[in-house]
């Protein structure tokens, strides 16, 4: 009885202190960020959109950022204190529900409370993040951003230079809040321009706020004070009185009744659905019928080995992707939770989000699983590609996807707690939002493709070409099996060319060792498609070509890592000599030697300025460090 007792006089006591506390630090004051400088912002602005959810998260997380560089400039801390934490969502709660009434930031946007405290790869002071970034970088933005931002030109090239310190910052951020791409703008606002975060024109430049959220309504803040006193006061009167009643029960000796196990379990999977709502909403099989009007054929918006997937409308108009699994079973039901919570877990720019599942057994449709994500605009890159979606993207565009999706995957396999090998990677798994944003769907899903299917599925022409050969061979599985795929997926998006470009007599030819065999005559840039709108500098394209020939290698230790994969990319980092292929197995034995004897190098989009095209060297570079390092990791993982 005793245990029980204490445990009921500690929920009082911190009860009582976190109503005080909350009254105390309800006031702006408490939290040192000061939201205030926001507000004077949005107010400036005249035209006042209404805008979706997806968008207001958006500008939730700008405005927070420039809030965030007001507070480095005076500080030299990004970050305030975690113990401020959740006193700073508070304000901003609070300054949020003066324009948009209703809208929760935390659960509406993903956010956990402790992010707003946390960057990535533990940088938190003005120091920390000089010490990791080139002085010259560090003139070089002073110099490019120090004025006023308010028009074009101006803006750009203080992007520009910012976006040469994303090559300092490779490391795996903390959920979609801060992560390592918001460093260099929150710190050009804060230190290199004059005018600071709050100037019109630096908001509009480096934190895209050029129009605010929502309309109307103000002045609540008072209202909130009150209803947290009222609250508060009646949750401490409830739990007096439960503590009351008790010792009462206790005395006229009725105590015995109560199960001390019972109430214990029941206030742990209380707790459990607590953090589990914060992270993961648990929908009934009712909303998700609401939401995709019972299945509706008109909202299928993709089918797979797994089942169907429906568009579907949220209260609130949110909208969503549904994914539902056929074949369902309760028994794995514990299991399938225990993953979704786990994948839930893993955010990250590039990666879709989930949003919540639903488990369910009804009378007329059996076992249902259902898992809930975030609907992408622009609909998958195979869509683009190859699909209905006929306009050629962009060089920058082509771009934007391959770093963002390598960034995407390194972050699974790296990043991750614990780290997840993807095993599914191909055009129709990338997805792509309004800005063309690339995000990588279905991780760790696919272990619950019904039983066979993955083996079906690597017969199957249309994902046979994305499988690396050691895995489709002996079922070898490792992360460079993902890499493999990264690489396929990337010719095929330098190219316009499918992971199988035809059938030659029932053989098919796969467009890596297409590829790898012009890359061989010195001819990479002749892999790309024709007529790519607005191309980039030929060695940064022969560069992106180089990567994909690489990580596509037949050899598993040939392959780089993610991580290597996203500094090749996105940095000044060269790619490393490309060992020799064996023979292919499927290729055509004329076809090789006819190309290699033909040997021409012309790269025909090469331009006068110095640009020279890739020559293969054939000796294979053992001692080349980043194939031994590749193969002793590889050997060490055996
Ligand atoms: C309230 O803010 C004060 C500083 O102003 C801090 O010392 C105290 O711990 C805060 N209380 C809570 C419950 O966060
Ligand atoms: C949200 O609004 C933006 C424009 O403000 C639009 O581009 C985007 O497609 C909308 N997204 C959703 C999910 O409605
Ligand atoms: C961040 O700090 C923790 C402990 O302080 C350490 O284990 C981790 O390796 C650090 N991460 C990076 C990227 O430096
Ligand atoms: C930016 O320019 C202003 C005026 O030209 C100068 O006073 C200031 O020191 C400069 N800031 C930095 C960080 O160099």
């Amino acid at each position: 009885m005793f245990p029980l007792l204490h445990l009921f006089i500690f929920l009082c006591l911190s009860f009582s202190y976190c109503c005080y506390g909350q009254i105390i630090n309800s006031s702006s004051s408490s939290c040192p960020l000061d939201f205030t400088s926001l507000r004077k912002i949005i107010d400036q602005n005249s035209k006042r959109p209404t805008l979706n959810s997806t968008a207001q998260c958006q500008y939730i997380r700008q405005g927070l950022r420039l809030v965030q560089s007001e507070y480095l400039r005076r500080t030299n801390s990004f970050f305030p204190p975690m113990s401020s934490a959740d006193s700073c969502w508070n304000s901003y709660q609070s300054l949020v529900n003066d324009y948009v009434q209703n809208f929760d930031i935390r659960s509406s946007c993903g956010f956990q409370t402790a992010w707003i405290s946390q960057g990535c790869m533990n940088i938190t002071t003005r120091f920390e993040f000089e010490s990791k970034v080139s002085p010259a970088a560090i003139t070089n933005i002073v110099s490019s951003c120090n004025q006023s931002l308010e028009n074009n030109s101006p803006c750009a090239t203080c992007t520009t230079s910012l976006s040469g310190l994303a090559s300092f910052l490779p490391g795996p951020s903390v959920g979609n809040l801060f992560d390592c791409a918001a460093y260099p703008s929150v710190y050009a606002a804060a230190f290199a321009n004059q005018f600071g975060p709050t100037d019109k024109g630096t908001a509009k430049c480096l934190f895209l706020l050029d129009v605010s959220v929502g309309s109307s309504g103000k002045g609540k803040k008072s209202v909130v004070v009150i209803v947290v006193v009222v609250v508060c006061v009646v949750v401490f009167a409830v739990v007096v009185f439960g503590y009351w009643f008790m010792w009462r029960k206790r005395k006229i000796g009725l105590a015995k009744k109560w199960n001390t196990k019972r109430l214990e379990s029941n206030l742990s999977s209380r707790l459990d659905s607590i953090s589990g709502s914060t992270t993961l909403i648990r929908y009934s099989f009712d909303e998700i019928k609401a939401a995709t009007k019972n299945f509706s054929r008109l909202n299928i918006v993709g089918t797979g080995g797994y089942g169907n997937v429906y568009k579907g409308v949220l209260p609130g108009g949110i909208e969503v992707a549904l994914k539902r699994f056929k074949n369902c079973s309760v028994a794995g039901d514990a299991n399938f939770t225990h993953e979704v919570e786990v994948i839930a877990s893993v955010r990250h720019v590039n990666l879709v989000a989930l949003r919540g599942y639903c488990t369910a057994t009804t009378p007329f449709e059996g076992h249902q699983r259902i898992i809930v994500c975030d609907l992408m605009k622009n609909g998958s890159l195979h869509d683009h590609l190859f699909g209905t979606r006929h306009e050629k993207l962009s060089w920058g565009i082509r771009q934007k996807v391959a770093i963002g999706t390598a960034r995407g995957l390194a972050y699974l396999h790296y990043g991750a707690q614990p780290g997840i090998i993807h095993r599914d990677i191909k055009a129709s798994n990338i997805l792509l939002d309004e800005s063309f944003e690339p995000k990588v769907a279905d991780f760790g899903l696919a272990k619950f493709t019904p039983e066979g299917m993955t083996h079906l599925s690597t017969r199957v022409a249309g994902t046979m070409g994305y499988v690396a050969p050691e895995y489709a061979l002996y079922g070898q599985l490792t992360e460079r099996s993902d890499v493999y795929s990264f690489g396929v997926v990337l010719l095929e998006l330098l190219s316009g060319k499918k992971a199988i470009m035809e059938f030659k007599d029932g053989q098919p030819t796969l467009v890596t060792d297409w590829a790898w065999s012009l890359v061989r005559e010195g001819r990479a840039l002749d892999v790309l498609e024709d007529s790519i709108p607005h191309l980039g500098p030929p060695e940064v394209m022969e560069k992106y070509v180089l990567v994909a020939v690489l990580c596509s290698h037949p050899e598993l230790y040939a392959r780089p890592t993610m991580d290597q994969v996203v500094n090749m990319l996105d940095a000044e980092i060269p790619v490393p000599t490309i060992p020799e292929r064996p023979i292919s197995l499927i290729a055509d034995l004329d076809d090789i030697e006819r190309s290699v004897s033909s040997g021409g190098n012309s790269g025909n989009l090469s331009t006068a300025a110095g640009y020279q095209p890739y020559i293969f060297e054939r000796e294979t570079p053992l001692a080349d460090s980043d194939s031994v390092r590749a193969r002793t990791l590889d050997q060490r993982s055996r």
